[in-house]
């Protein structure tokens, strides 16, 4: 549909995407001896077996709530956790460390640190980065929220905040998650709690597109929520609005779907629909915080039925994703558990992600790898012209 569409963000952050996204000639093999459940063999691998051109991406723990727990900062401390992060996965999202309140913690002072060691962590092990995120109502610095500004102060101080980190790492972002969250679940604009659009209207997101484009013409812009993983009142108020926004000419290039899942609840089965729609749009799209949390069990431990519903929620999460044209990047919120926010956030579940506290793989992992080899297959025998040719 459009088949350059990707080689072109490959082009535009060159330096990083094209070894990445070229050289997966590493394939692999469709038969031999199986691999021990714990292998970390390079073609046993998430990023290995991803079809060309299709990015599998992790947040990368840090920040948040980590701050409150008696660990270090994974990312920094944790060597396992950091070897695990570079050899499974070709694109990685900051989870905190890019948020207001970690990169610009007082008005006059940034703090790059955090976010710069991933970036760099992300070239050396030839991934992608995902930005995250720009404009949002929460993890915002006190010194924000309580200020006193006037109206052209605070948009001064956007416009200020989005040229500067955005222009920080200019070339080196593939995917901007440039709008957080704006829409509630009924698709009414957070007119109370979105400080940006409460004090200046609904018309800063746009703004907010125009100088994240301006500062890198190369990334990509998205709104990125909960929620709209199905065609509901919130995604159909995003679908709304980006066709009026495209119409005014306004940079958005993609629509993104969290996907904090839960087997509490059915499994959202119109998602590559929904994502379709977008995609007919002209947006590229991606998932970009796939979890699946469950119930705590009475034991302790998950059963075997728990983990195969899990695993089950991953599989056609990433085969919807497979299945639309435009739908390259797909992240996952977390790959162990020892970090995963869930427990912290959710009362009673847990065991959300795709590795025990032990790194020790679950169905789920197995899920994710058998079904990106299947798809890489099944591109076989195509014409490898770059990696927009993934999917015709
Ligand atoms: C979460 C982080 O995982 C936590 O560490 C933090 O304490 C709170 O935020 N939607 C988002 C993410 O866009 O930024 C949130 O991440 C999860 C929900």
């Amino acid at each position: 549909m459009r088949p350059f569409r990707f080689a072109t963000v490959a082009l535009a952050t060159a330096a990083l995407a094209l070894p990445l996204l070229g050289g997966s000639a590493s394939a692999a093999p469709s038969a031999g001896p199986k691999p021990p459940p714990h292998s970390h063999a390079s073609f046993d691998r998430l990023r290995a077996a991803a079809p060309e051109g299709f990015v599998i991406g992790t947040a990368v723990a840090g920040g948040g709530h980590h701050l409150e727990q008696d660990y270090p900062d994974p990312f920094t401390h944790d060597k396992e956790y950091r070897k695990i992060l570079g050899r499974e996965f070709s694109s990685v999202s900051p989870e905190n460390q890019m948020k207001w309140d970690h990169i610009h913690p007082e008005r006059d002072r940034y703090d790059f640190e955090q976010a710069d060691e991933i970036v760099e962590f992300a070239r050396k092990n030839r991934q992608v980065v995902r930005g995250h995120t720009l404009l949002w109502h929460s993890q915002n610095p006190a010194w924000l929220e309580e200020g006193d500004f006037t109206k052209a102060e605070l948009r001064g101080i956007l416009r200020e905040h989005i040229t500067t980190v955005v222009g920080r790492y200019k070339g080196r972002i593939q995917q901007w998650d440039v709008a957080n969250e704006i829409f509630d679940d009924q698709g009414g604009l957070r007119t109370q709690d979105n400080i940006w659009i409460r004090e200046l209207g609904p018309g800063i997101v746009a703004d907010a597109f125009r100088w994240a484009h301006k500062a890198d013409p190369g990334a990509k812009l998205f709104f990125n929520d909960y929620n709209v993983e199905s065609v509901n009142a919130k995604s159909d108020a995003y679908y709304a609005l980006v066709k009026d926004l495209l119409e005014q000419r306004v940079p958005v290039h993609g629509f993104s779907v969290q996907g904090h899942l839960s087997t509490r609840y059915g499994f959202p089965g119109d998602l590559a629909d929904n994502l379709r729609r977008f995609d007919a749009l002209g947006l590229e799209t991606a998932v970009t915080e796939l979890d699946v949390r469950m119930d705590v069990p009475a034991g302790g431990t998950p059963t075997a039925a728990q983990e195969k519903q899990q695993a089950d929620y991953y599989r056609r999460m990433l085969q919807a994703c497979l299945e639309v044209d435009g739908c390259n990047s797909f992240t996952i919120w977390g790959f162990t558990d020892k970090y995963s926010w869930v427990p912290v956030f959710f009362e009673g579940e847990g065991w959300a992600t795709v590795m025990t506290d032990a790194f020790v793989r679950k169905p789920a992992y197995h899920a994710l790898r058998d079904t990106l080899k299947d798809a890489r297959h099944d591109d076989c025998g195509r014409d490898p012209k770059g990696p927009g040719h993934r999917k015709h």
